[in-house]
């Protein structure tokens, strides 16, 4: 163990208290007992904390690797250990949900009120057709029935592929036609400072390109006039009000290898891939995640302040606390509205003990200054968290000091939506480093090597790896898993490690400070999107012959997205055009994959067999040295 008082660098230690209140007080006995015995750490945990409907025979199956199976043989649903079990216990009168909407509208469900909406709505569904292994698209807002819409899905067996609010038209068209989904959800619009986001509109638009959608259930929400076509589309409300939405509906009995939900994500190359996860290894993973590192109690309030659109609410918001019968916060709009202090009078208003968010928002926020924060009482803070990219030390000491009064702990989680829960994080007894997501969390032996799978010399740039399996990691992409394999399994082959696809750095003293991904995935925002879908958003313009995407570094952002593109004959670079194809960009995949900016460009460097070399364009916008340039065809 690294030495305390030797520790390099700058480096906080956890208050004495901190220590005495958490769930794991000795990081490194636990992480010591779980690498010397995986399948006992984990089987205890799943047997002590979670209700099975029969137990497993194994707790790990290696023998398909890099097909791992979780708990084989069990028969689960996470909706039992996140709903139901609550019904017979004093969680039932307890707060699952409390909103508020941008607008200020707020609302609270109880246990008992959630398990009822969900159950009717599962029956709903069941009565639109839907049955065990379908997918089922929901496209909605940051809103309850977002929640409720994936929770009946579980329940009844049925796959949930989320596609996120930003997200347009192509974007969801792609979704929907590659996972097959029968039934989309959705609302009619959303909120978003101030104004309306036509979830509806641009819905029916992906559907007129989208054939396999037999009904499309709508959520009132914004209460503008929609197109509502005849015989394919419902109103929730009128589907939730008749007999069929029973509140009585079962939960279906599963395997606890059967698929929970897919969750589109982008890759090295191509289209999007539907990274799939589980019911059994993914509710262990998910909830013994949240409640060592973030130490729940039954007395916190939980503010996961992502979009449930992407992994981290799915884990975060909807299935861990839940599972925890913990009591969570989820706010529909923009931080900033109508003022920059928005997130912080909330925190004050709800009580709000933990707070998990992006360093994107917290370096926006950052720049309204301290005096927002200061009107508030946020004395009711005794945890912070951070996610989706690394986070400056600027950043982190301003949250600590600023936010957290500098009595919070901040735990810098780095996962993946593959890894489905976090894999390198703090917990609250152990000592933290500004920009470092410490160590891995117990179980998760992980390294920096080089190209060779050596591991690198301290403060060395080289690969991220992941040596052992984890409970909720993804199982396989639906329908291709020959990408599985590929994509994640196949760089150190022989070893048979995991490539999350990042570059880091490991310390003096272990520590992990996660760098960037290495491969053509763009993280703006913390949001990740691939370099391929935004190309061939820009392809798909009648001005555009080829296009190149890279990320650069911002300082607000993270990156940011600057496109090249070639023209077709008949067209010419103009800012008019730059505008043109920014909008067309935002309509076909949503504005967050709006290049910043775009070069007109006669040619793309490429490799001799075609392939862009996004290095180079990189390199050159950098201004740093070429590279090796030996396969570049001219
Ligand atoms: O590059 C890493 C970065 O986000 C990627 C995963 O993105 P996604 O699947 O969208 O999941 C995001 C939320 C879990 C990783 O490969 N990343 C995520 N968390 C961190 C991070 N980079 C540095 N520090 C983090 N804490």
């Amino acid at each position: 163990m690294a030495d305390e008082k030797k520790m390099v660098g700058d480096v906080y230690f956890p208050a004495p208290e901190v220590i005495a209140n958490a769930h794991i007080k000795d990081y490194e006995k636990v992480h010591a007992e779980a690498l010397a015995d995986l399948p006992g750490f984990w089987g205890k945990i799943a047997t002590e904390n979670f209700e099975w409907y029969q137990p497993w025979e194994t707790v790990l199956d290696e023998s398909n690797a890099p097909f791992y199976k979780w708990f084989v043989g069990a028969k689960v649903n996470i909706i039992h250990n996140a709903l139901d079990r609550h019904m017979r216990t004093a969680v039932r009168n307890k707060a699952a949900l409390l909103f508020e909407g941008e607008k200020g509208d707020t609302r609270v469900y109880t246990y008992q009120q959630l398990n009822y909406e969900v159950s009717k709505f599962a029956s709903v569904l069941r009565s639109l057709g839907v049955q065990k292994g379908d997918r089922v698209t929901i496209y909605m807002g940051r809103i309850p029935e977002l929640m409720i819409a994936m929770l009946a899905c579980a329940k009844i067996g049925a796959m949930h592929s989320v596609v996120y609010g930003g997200f347009s038209t192509e974007a969801l068209h792609g979704r929907i036609e590659d996972s097959a989904s029968k039934v989309l959800v959705t609302a009619d619009g959303a909120w978003l400072r101030g104004s309306i986001v036509p979830l509806k509109q641009i819905a029916n638009e992906a559907l007129e390109r989208a054939g396999t959608i037999q009904s499309v259930v709508t959520v009132k929400r914004t209460g503008q006039e929609v197109e509502m076509v005849s015989g394919r589309d419902h109103w929730y409300h009128d589907l939730m009000a008749l007999p069929i939405a029973d509140p009585k509906a079962p939960t279906e009995v599963m395997d606890a290898e059967d698929p929970l939900y897919i969750l589109y994500t982008s890759g090295t190359t191509g289209k999007p891939k539907a990274i799939l996860h589980t019911h059994g290894g993914y509710m262990v993973g998910t909830a013994t995640t949240l409640k060592w590192v973030f130490d729940i109690k039954a007395d916190d309030i939980w503010w996961c302040a992502a979009d449930p659109g992407w992994v981290t609410g799915h884990s975060y918001i909807v299935y861990a606390p839940l599972i925890l019968g913990a009591t969570s916060f989820m706010y529909e709009g923009a931080p900033t509205h109508p003022y920059p202090d928005r997130w912080w009078s909330m925190v004050a208003k709800y009580g709000i003990t933990i707070l998990y968010t992006a360093p994107t928002a917290i370096r926006g926020l950052m720049r309204f200054g301290e005096s927002w924060p200061n009107r508030h009482d946020l004395s009711s803070l005794r945890l912070l968290g951070s996610v989706g990219e690394p986070i400056n030390p600027e950043a982190w000491k301003w949250y600590h000091r600023v936010i957290g009064k500098e009595k919070c702990p901040i735990m810098d989680t780095w996962w993946q939506t593959e890894t489905g829960h976090f894999m390198i994080t703090p917990l609250p007894c152990v000592p933290l480093k500004p920009g470092s997501g410490t160590r891995g969390f117990p179980g998760v032996d992980l390294d920096v090597v080089d190209e060779d799978g050596e591991p690198v010399a301290a403060n060395e740039e080289g690969f991220l790896v992941i040596k052992n399996p984890w409970p909720g990691m993804l199982r396989t992409i639906l329908g291709d898993p020959d990408r599985y394999v590929q994509q994640y399994w196949t760089r150190f082959q022989e070893q048979g490690w995991y490539l999350p696809g990042d570059s880091a750095k490991k310390d003096e003293d272990g520590y992990i400070w996660v760098i960037g991904r290495i491969d053509d995935v763009i993280k703006v925002s913390g949001y990740r999107l691939g370099t391929a879908e935004i190309e061939s958003a820009l392809v798909s313009h009648e001005a555009v012959a080829e296009a190149a995407c890279i990320g650069v570094p911002d300082e607000l952002k993270g990156n940011i997205i600057k496109a090249y593109c070639i023209l077709r004959q008949g067209f010419e670079g103009s800012e008019k055009l730059e505008m043109a194809l920014r909008d067309h960009v935002g309509h076909e995949m949503g504005p967050i994959a709006k290049p910043a900016t775009i070069d007109f460009v006669d040619s793309l460097p490429k490799t001799r067999s075609g392939k862009i070399m996004r290095r180079v364009l990189k390199a050159q916008a950098l201004g740093q040295e070429l590279g090796d340039l030996s396969t570049l065809a001219d």
